[in-house]
């Protein structure tokens, strides 16, 4: 496990992006941490990082975005996602196709339903308002 520490938004966002070159079309990131933890913080700086330009917010309605892009970005939301029915009807597996970079926020709505691969970055609260401490780990860590 690796743990970070951030201290702004944008530091966040640095973090993300040096993380994302670690990634590969297939790759799947599990985000965990409550309302404003910077999920979407984070997955904005990865995105970037990933060299794809899109206006990235939490699909809190829509449940998925899709960033589109070479690897092609799909980013989920599984706040109101809360059976395996639900999670089938967002169409989730079929995203799930080898070749797409998945990044999934309150995954801990769906988390046996994730595959062995998954890497989770948790987001904490820090000793301040700005601070945040990121905890990057693999599914075979836990
Ligand atoms: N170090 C930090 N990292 C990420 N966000 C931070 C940080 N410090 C303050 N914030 C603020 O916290 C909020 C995080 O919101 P957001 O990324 O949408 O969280 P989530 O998607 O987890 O609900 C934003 O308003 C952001 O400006
Ligand atoms: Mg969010």
């Amino acid at each position: 496990m690796q743990t970070l520490f951030s201290f702004s938004p944008s530091q966040t966002e640095r973090i993300a992006g040096t993380f994302a070159q670690s990634l590969c079309g297939g790759s799947v990131v599990a985000f965990t941490g409550g309302l404003g933890a910077g999920k979407t913080t984070f997955i904005r700086g990865l995105v970037r990082g990933l060299g794809n330009p899109a206006d990235v917010s939490s699909p809190t309605y829509a449940i998925v975005n899709d960033y589109g892009g070479d690897p092609h970005i799909y980013h989920f939301d599984m706040y109101r996602v809360t059976s395996a029915e639900d999670l089938q009807s967002t169409g989730f597996f079929d995203y799930m196709d080898g070749k797409s970079v998945l990044l999934i926020e309150w995954s801990e709505n769906i988390k046996d339903e994730l595959p062995e691969h998954t890497i989770f970055v948790d987001l904490l609260p820090g000793a301040t308002e700005d601070a945040r401490i990121i905890q990057i780990r693999e599914g075979e860590e836990t």
